[in-house]
């Protein structure tokens, strides 16, 4: 069966629930551990329940559904799930609630069978290659109320036109790849995502044009290898090329022509695939933003090479240099792991160094976790917590008093900014984000959402700027 005629089933199935669910008033959770990839599926599946006749809830206890969208990067989320799990059991026996568990830690066997032992009440298990056939799975559910597992380890195919609800009316993502064949050695994800899988430029952009239309303001290209997109190996029967697009670089000039988009970001490229084209279009493309995500994970080439990344604290500085030279304005942010295995002091000095030199705009700041089936994990060094804990603590310390430096640059200057809606924890200010995505407030009355405005900075905040309006934009 074709990928169309699947979702085509799919969607007859989740008439058929809906059909069941008929004037039950019944609601379902979900709970999205992990990255935007995640957050961007989770959206999928509402998208997908939400056509089934369930309403959210954020209360579990008064849930029908209850889905988790499992994240295994680092520890702390399957300590996060076990938890919640735990918590669930006796609200599920009070309130005959389907429990429903997804996404990359279900692609993990000691992880299901943890699972089946410890919390048998869990109804489905599904993996990352097979979000698409959750109507089907709740369908056996309603019908046959028999546990299921429905987990694939080949690369899934590329599935279109799933219903999807989306979390803002202003930004949307749009995963244009999935999986990824680097193998860094700290990392699980090639493990549970599989190989790398390019969406096709006609689906990708037909979606952002839709986006548009519907009033959406900023895009996000996702990806976990985003500026590998793409050998286009996979679309024999579509051609190799639409509209021109047959690159990240072109997928970037074709996406900044659609009107109505105003700001197009995109996580996370990777440093070795950062290609010249790449770069020129992001200082060609003025919707491109210039701040750009660039994962260093460590400023010691002895680490970066034990890592796998195949660049040096030499290249990637080089490759700093080059985009500032050839980008205007550009502003960087990071991913760092602390205390990967054989970290010395003097590697992590070169951590530092790098982070000095660099002057990120924001840094994600990880302890390494060793994560079981990787090579990291055989290796021999492993950095006691205490230490991890310390240089961790250093980084951040190094990290906060350059953000606070890098904001009093921006005070007196003018910045566009796009604002996203009143202020949570006040009525009277709005909140807007810059090109390099510092969050900036506003004193205003008028109903300014979506705008991209001039505003200048008067203030600044560890984690906020304050500015006035200068001018209003045209939309
Ligand atoms: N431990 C800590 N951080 C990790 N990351 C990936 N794997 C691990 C791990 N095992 C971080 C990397 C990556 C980000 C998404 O998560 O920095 O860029
Ligand atoms: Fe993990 Fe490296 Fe692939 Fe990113 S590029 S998903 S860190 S293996």
């Amino acid at each position: 069966m074709d990928t169309l005629q699947e979702i085509e089933k799919q969607k007859e199935y989740i008439n058929q629930i809906k059909k069941i669910n008929e004037n039950k008033s019944l609601k379902y959770t979900i709970l999205t551990f992990g990255c935007q990839l995640n957050e961007n599926d989770s959206e999928k599946i509402c998208g997908m329940v939400e056509e089934m006749g369930y309403k959210y809830t954020d209360n579990f206890k008064e849930a029908n559904l209850a889905i988790f969208n499992t994240c295994c990067v680092r520890e702390n989320a399957e300590d996060r799930l076990f938890g919640k799990l735990g918590e669930l059991k006796r609200i599920k026996e009070e309130n005959n609630m389907i429990i429903a568990i997804g996404g990359c830690m279900m692609q993990e066997k000691h992880i299901i069978e943890k699972i089946h032992e410890s919390y048998p009440f869990v109804d489905i298990i599904f993996g990352t290659h097979t979000l698409h056939k959750l109507p089907e799975d709740i369908l056996k559910i309603l019908v046959n109320h028999k546990k299921l597992q429905d987990v694939i380890d080949i690369d899934g195919k590329v599935y279109e036109g799933l219903p999807i609800k989306r979390e803002s009316n202003l930004k949307a993502s749009v995963t244009i790849m999935y999986g990824c064949n680097n193998f860094c050695t700290y990392c699980i994800v090639p493990y549970v995502r599989g190989r790398e899988r390019s969406r096709h430029p006609k689906d990708i952009l037909e979606e952002i044009e839709g986006l548009a239309k519907e009033g959406y303001k900023e895009i996000t290209l996702l990806g976990q290898n985003v500026n590998s997109y793409l050998v286009a190996e996979n679309w024999q029967n579509l051609g190799k090329s639409y509209r021109g697009v047959n690159s990240f670089a072109t997928l970037l000039r074709e996406v900044n022509k659609i009107q109505g988009i105003e700001r197009i970001r995109f996580v996370s490229p990777h440093p070795k695939d950062f290609t010249d084209d790449v770069i020129e279009a992001i200082a060609d493309c003025e919707k491109v933003c210039k701040l750009v995500h660039l994962p260093l994970q460590s400023g010691s080439s002895k680490v970066l090479k034990s890592m796998n990344r195949k660049y040096t604290k030499k290249q990637y500085l080089d490759l700093v240099e080059k985009m500032r030279a050839k980008i205007p304005n550009l502003t960087l942010s990071t991913d760092i792991i602390v205390g990967f295995a054989g970290e010395t002091e003097e590697d992590f000095e070169d951590t530092l160094d790098v982070v000095r030199k660099v002057g990120f705009e924001q840094v994600y700041m990880f302890i390494y976790s060793i994560r079981e089936g990787t090579p990291g994990a055989k290796m021999e060094n492993q950095i006691p917590d205490n230490i991890k804990h310390k240089r961790f603590d250093r980084l951040k310390e190094l990290v906060e008093s350059q953000i606070e430096e890098d904001n009093k640059k921006y005070i007196g200057t003018v910045q566009e900014i796009l604002v996203e809606g009143k202020s949570k924890n006040n009525e009277n200010t709005y909140t807007g984000r810059t090109d390099s995505n510092k969050v900036v407030i506003l004193d205003e009355t008028e109903d300014i959402t979506g705008k991209l405005i001039k505003v200048k900075i008067v203030s600044e905040h560890m984690w906020y700027l304050k500015g006035t309006i200068i001018r209003r934009g045209e939309n």
